[in-house]
């Protein structure tokens, strides 16, 4: 008896801590809100999300490619990362007017400024359409019979959705496919850029304080939804008008103490919280190290490049601080999960699962059977992923081959138009035309890149598996990488902006030409080795492993009792709640729980780049023109951390008091912490947050666009 209850303590130890989880606000009534209200919560379930009613989640919306968004006013006014408004910042900047080094506010409407291809997307509701997608799925059905009913009764949901409710929709797995969830969703195309601080405050600290605690940046940036005159979405107009939102949030200026409930609303984009033993091993010791690796070489190349003049980091602005981010993020995970014997961890509760299920024999069978699948794949599966990151993080980061690559399908249709089938030329064609000039790439950086890819490439990746042509090159040059580089720089039309132009101005005349181009042969030669060789084989495992992660999954929703089970993120709405929190990070050390501008301008004196910042900072810090937006103490407070559950996605996050008011907005997780993606552990992993105090300090301060307070609903201290 005692045994057994040790067991059941450890396995639900493993699986369920404090803090932990991202839940569907749809689901929150029925599983969450008592433990909430418990941890200080003041609203209900409804509030948080409701079909009929407005209700937070109609404050929430999904920023661009991959960040969330949450709408701070009646007029469409929409607070996000600084990070996050990035690329499209950086694509209304220029030399002359670089709105990343000197920030931007709009002092009226009509200063504005459209983001192209920029977009804001709301959930109207969410449906549990598991019957309808695995229904006519039978057990009997082998992995690929299943897999294609199963897409097939997405695609024709969805659509059928979408002509129901007149608005797009999306179909997603959860618990690896044990279930499914239909998304009905609104997305607005006219976005305009209200204002950004410079760089050096939104960004402050730079890659050497990303991911790191205690940080000093003021992550923001403000955007504007725009609609028809029906308040509905359309393109941009000169005739829209501000969005009208459901909902808004509030904002509160009382600020937060430590130990305060606080709750994190929007999209986090992927966790893997339900992975084996074996799988954790794979992610430690075989997938992190080699990207690290080919990451932080093709940084340190950009990095030399960038520092020599402004065109130059202008152009790789963004995709340096995008390769960066995650090439940091995984050396954390990778010592975290190190350091927390993550592995052993798992271990211990796999044991302890297959003791729980001992009871009956053909359970215990089917998830020995199972766990020793899982050893097997892994175990073959380690060298085909390590030389599939080789193709994606080494050779597709050599940027004109990349390019080249793209040109396969415009050449094959090319061919088809000249034998008179049907084909799709004009469009490729199209697709690929608004790449001239070529914007973000410098011929001699991307020469360097190259370089150091080949010559990485060859000297680790085996003979046997590289594509043939590459190594009939390095043989023809007698392994001198930089004489084949050359040669490929020095002849192609992919690299050469006046080329390039010469190329597409008769491309359907003389297109075919070109495929005799060095960098576009190669590149499809690497193209077709992988799409051949390798691709299909990495499709092959990654089926069997998600099948063998569907089983598992359902496995230890049926045996682990008292457990709540939370579906990992895949980029759909979530909550997680916990409270401001601590933490510390080493054996003898704390961290507080928040900082201030007096630690920005201790970091400012050390002088080093990264800590810049424009002296208006330094004379409002001067004469402590702080306005009411200090703490308790007088102090103005820049970031806080707290236990929430987050991950990447989560960025431009609400961060909500126990009352639903906004008081501040998600931006990072500490370095100690990023292995949470895969094992969360409330007592060090911390969300990391912007005091949305120091949001308006700055608005109100600094740009002087304190006529943007106006329109919010701010609740006094
Ligand atoms: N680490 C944060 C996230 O995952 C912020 C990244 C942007 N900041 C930076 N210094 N690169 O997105
Ligand atoms: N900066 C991340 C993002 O862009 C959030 C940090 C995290 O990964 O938790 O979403």
């Amino acid at each position: 008896m005692k045994r057994k209850l040790i067991v059941i303590l450890s396995v639900i130890s493993l699986l369920a801590k404090a803090d932990e989880g991202m839940w569907m606000p749809q689901l929150i009534a029925a599983l969450n809100i008592n433990d909430m209200k418990k941890n200080g919560f003041k609203l209900t379930a409804e509030q948080i999300y409701s079909i009929n009613k407005a209700s937070m989640k109609d404050a929430v919306a999904i920023f661009g490619g991959g960040c969330t968004a949450e709408v701070i006013s009646e007029k469409g006014l929409i607070l996000t990362n600084h990070h996050c408004g990035f690329s499209s910042i950086a694509n209304l900047s220029s030399v002359q007017h670089d709105y990343l080094k000197d920030g931007y506010w709009a002092m009226n409407a009509k200063e504005e400024l459209y983001c192209k291809d920029l977009t804001v997307t709301f959930i109207k509701r969410i449906e549990d359409v598991t019957s309808k997608i695995l229904g006519n799925v039978k057990p009997t059905f082998s992995e690929i019979q299943r897999d294609s009913a199963i897409q097939s009764n997405l695609k024709s949901l969805e659509k059928k959705t979408k002509e129901e409710y007149k608005y797009d929709t999306f179909i997603r797995g959860f618990f690896y496919g044990n279930e499914y969830y239909l998304f009905v969703t609104e997305t607005f195309r006219d976005i305009r850029l209200v204002g950004t601080p410079p760089e050096s405050i939104g960004k402050f600290g730079g890659e050497t304080d990303n991911w790191v605690w205690p940080r000093h940046n003021a992550d923001f940036s403000m955007f504007r939804i725009y609609a028809n005159k029906e308040n509905k979405p359309a393109e941009y107009s000169e005739e829209n008008v501000p969005y009208k939102p459901v909902y808004s949030f509030p904002i509160s200026l009382k600020g937060y103490e430590k130990g305060d409930f606080t709750m994190v609303y929007g999209f986090p984009g992927r966790t893997q919280e339900y992975l084996t033993s074996y799988a954790v091993n794979f992610v430690q010791n075989v997938q992190d190290p080699v990207r690290v690796e080919l990451r932080e070489k093709r940084l340190a190349i950009l990095d030399a490049d960038m520092g020599k003049n402004d065109t130059i980091r202008l152009m790789y602005a963004n995709k340096y601080a995008g390769v960066a981010n995650y090439a940091k993020k995984w050396k954390g995970e990778m010592i975290g999960l190190q350091k927390s014997d993550a592995v052993q961890k798992k271990e211990q509760f796999e044991q302890d699962f297959l003791k729980m299920v001992s009871a009956d024999a053909s359970k215990k069978e089917k998830y020995t059977n199972l766990l020793s699948e899982f050893k097997k794949t892994y175990e073959e599966y380690a060298p085909l992923s390590k030389q599939y990151d080789y193709f994606t993080e080494c050779l597709m980061g050599i940027d004109a081959l990349r390019f080249a690559g793209s040109f396969q399908v415009v050449f094959n249709e090319l061919r088809n138009k000249r034998d008179g089938k049907d084909n799709k030329f004009d469009a490729k064609f199209r697709e690929l035309k608004p790449v001239l000039p070529f914007k973000n790439f410098n011929k001699e950086t991307d020469r360097k890149l190259c370089y150091a890819m080949l010559d990485m490439y060859v000297k680790n990746v085996d003979k046997s598996l590289r594509p043939a042509y590459l190594d009939s090159l390095v043989d023809a040059y007698k392994g001198n990488i930089q004489a084949l580089t050359d040669f490929l720089y020095n002849n192609s039309s992919f690299v050469d902006n006046k080329k390039a132009q010469q190329m597409f101005a008769d491309f359907e005349k003389s297109g075919q030409l070109y495929e005799r181009d060095p960098m576009y042969v190669l590149a499809t030669s690497i193209l077709r080795h992988y799409q051949k060789t390798v691709i299909p084989q990495v499709n092959y495992y990654e089926l069997q492993i998600a099948e063998m992660q569907k089983e598992y999954m359902k496995g230890l929703r049926e045996n682990v009792k008292d457990k709540k089970f939370y579906p990992d993120a895949n980029g759909t709405l979530r909550v997680t709640f916990g409270k401001v929190a601590d933490y510390k990070p080493r054996d003898g050390v704390e961290y507080e729980h928040f900082t201030t501008i007096d630690g920005l301008v201790d970091k400012n004196k050390s002088g080093l780049e990264d800590f810049y910042v424009k002296p208006r900072l330094l004379e409002l810090f001067e004469k402590k023109d702080f306005g009411s937006y200090v703490d308790k103490n007088g102090k103005l407070r820049i970031a806080f951390t707290g236990s929430n559950h987050t991950t990447g996605g989560n960025s431009g996050s609400p961060v909500l008091n126990a009352k639903g008011e906004l008081i501040g907005t998600n931006f990072d997780r500490n370095w100690e912490g990023t292995m949470s993606d895969i094992m969360y552990n409330g007592s060090f992993c911390r969300n990391i947050a912007l005091d949305v105090r120091f949001t308006l300090w700055v608005v109100d301060k600094y740009a002087g666009a304190g006529y943007l307070l106006n329109e919010m609903k701010l609740i006094k201290k």
